[in-house]
């Protein structure tokens, strides 16, 4: 500070130097008078004449009808539309219209307005506009404050601004990312009510204007429209004015990064149907993967996008692909199951065949259920059902010499008998057995135990009359078909019902 005021102490010994050479150098030049000269009109005179008897905080017209403040605004650029923070950054030309008697001076001869710097708004009244959503303003001030004042004999005053706001604009994010954005922006005057400020579209629908510059890299700007309101406070009505520019999102970004990668994904999880049902690593391996992938996308979707409730439609999609992966992985359990199943029957039919052929089936114990031989072997006495048509299979019939042969030793074969049955029994309910239940009590509970499901050709390798391969046979067909009929459902849905072109709006060139 002590270094400048030698500076500033000589400021004024300059000016009054300059001052004193200046009219001199004009008078050299034949300029004809003074700096503030326009031909024969001094324009420091009208300009001085301002200031007389001027009271700048008085409103013009005072006591009399509002004065009516015209607006336009060009949109030179936007800078961001911010879903996370809900506002949009603008930057543009504000300029307002109001007419103030006291600065109308007589029309001269090529001075029909004055264009003067912006220091002289210190010296006049102007309204006291602000900006009812902004979070945010800045004023350019490279190089001067960016700002003009022009000044017509008729003492219209056309006062114009650079500003950037950040403005709050609440968006509706149920369609994203095909949705369209209406966000606006609110001029109002601070102090004066209806009664001394009214507001207004200085040139109707036209009022506001976009540069063709003006580009997102995420939203394209479809239109604008103007509208003007009353706002009733509980300190009086007020004059609105709304700017509405109507986004709509680019979604080629969502495609490229969203869309068609979890679609892919889809698509990998139906490659674990062709595989061999063996290749248990393979298509564990490969269901696992698809769904954490498939949640790494959800998550990294939704980590740039506020921490909405509802269920946006990017949701929709994600969530279905998801369900598509999540249901292949459960098809390869699902089969998986149903061979361990099928395994455990074949093994189980193979024991009893095995056992049927070391030892001499005995005639007796063929119908297990057999009266006759049921209650020669002892182990039964009651509950005789009738005997199924075809017995247990694969078993050959007893030839009759073998049943000569074997008819004394009834307690011997009664053993074997027991033996056999506990085998199928095991078979058919090993659960059961292991609790301890009796070959008895199952017959009783179960009067005709059908063993046909043991049949090696049939039925053998079916559970609930599917093989496995059928299974992925189905799955080849119904996922991929499943998949195309919600991507044609979800796609002709949620364009259709985001293509909502707000009323009134006045769209840009490049649109039309
Ligand atoms: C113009 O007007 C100012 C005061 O309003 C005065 O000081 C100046 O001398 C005038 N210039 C001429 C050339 O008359
Ligand atoms: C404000 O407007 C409402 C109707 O829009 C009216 O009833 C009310 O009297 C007005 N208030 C003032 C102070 O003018």
């Amino acid at each position: 500070m002590s270094a400048l005021r030698p500076r500033a102490r000589r400021a004024p010994l300059l000016l009054a130097l300059a001052a004193a050479l200046l009219p001199h150098a004009d008078r050299v030049a034949g300029g004809g008078g003074g700096g503030s000269m326009f031909g024969d009109v001094n324009i420091s005179s009208i300009l001085d004449s301002f200031s007389i008897s001027y009271d700048k905080r008085v409103r013009p017209n005072y006591g009399g009808p509002p004065v009516e403040v015209g607006v336009t605004m060009y949109v030179l650029s936007i800078s961001s539309v911010s879903e996370v923070l809900m506002d949009f950054t603008l930057d543009f030309y504000f300029r307002q219209f109001w007419t103030d008697p006291r600065l109308a001076y007589k029309k001269r001869a090529g001075v029909e307005t004055l264009s003067v710097g912006s220091e002289f708004i210190r010296n006049i009244w102007v309204p006291d506009t602000f900006f009812v959503n902004e979070k945010q303003s800045y004023f350019h001030t490279a190089t001067t404050s960016n700002e003009f004042i022009r000044i017509h004999h008729s003492g219209s005053i056309t006062r114009s601004i650079r500003l950037t706001i950040t403005a709050s604009c609440p968006m509706n994010l149920q369609y994203f990312p095909m949705d369209r954005q209406l966000c606006h922006i609110e001029i109002e005057s601070f102090g004066y009510t209806m009664r001394d400020i009214r507001y207004k579209w200085n040139e109707g629908p036209n009022s506001v204007g976009v540069s063709n510059e003006v580009s997102l890299p995420q939203f394209k700007v479809l239109g604008h429209r103007q509208r003007a309101m009353e706002i009733s406070l509980t300190t009086g009505n007020y004059s609105r004015l709304a700017c509405e520019i109507q986004f709509v999102r680019s979604m080629g970004y969502y495609l490229i990064q969203i869309y068609i990668p979890s679609g892919l994904i889809v698509i990998i999880s139906w490659v674990s149907f062709w595989l061999n049902r063996n290749a248990t690593p393979a298509r564990v391996q490969l269901g696992v993967t698809t769904v954490l992938t498939m949640t790494t996308l959800m998550s990294s979707t939704n980590a740039a996008l506020p921490k909405i409730s509802y269920v946006k439609s990017i949701d929709v999609y994600l969530g279905t692909c998801f369900v598509m992966v999540f249901t292949s992985l459960l098809e390869y359990a699902t089969v998986g199951y149903m061979s361990k199943r099928i395994q455990m029957r074949k093994q189980r039919f193979v024991a009893i065949q095995k056992i049927m052929s070391e030892k001499k089936m005995p005639a007796e114990c063929a119908p297990p259920w057999d009266a006759h031989s049921l209650s020669k072997a002892g182990s039964l006495s009651r509950g005789a059902p009738p005997p199924p048509r075809h017995s247990l299979g694969g078993a050959p019939p007893p030839p009759p010499r073998q049943h000569g042969s074997l008819h004394g030793s009834v307690d011997r074969s009664g053993d074997r008998c027991r033996h056999l049955q506990e085998v199928r029994y095991k078979a058919r309910d090993p659960k059961a057995h292991s609790k301890g239940a009796t070959l008895e009590s199952s017959l009783e509970d179960n009067p005709a135990p059908s063993l046909h499901t043991l049949h090696p050709t049939k039925d053998y390798g079916k559970f609930l009359g599917m093989t496995p391969s059928d299974i992925d046979k189905y799955s080849r067909i119904v996922f991929p078909v499943c998949f195309v009929c919600f991507n044609l459902m979800y796609w002709i849905v949620y364009l259709h019902v985001s293509d909502v072109v707000a009323d009134d709006l006045v769209l840009l060139e490049e649109n039309k």
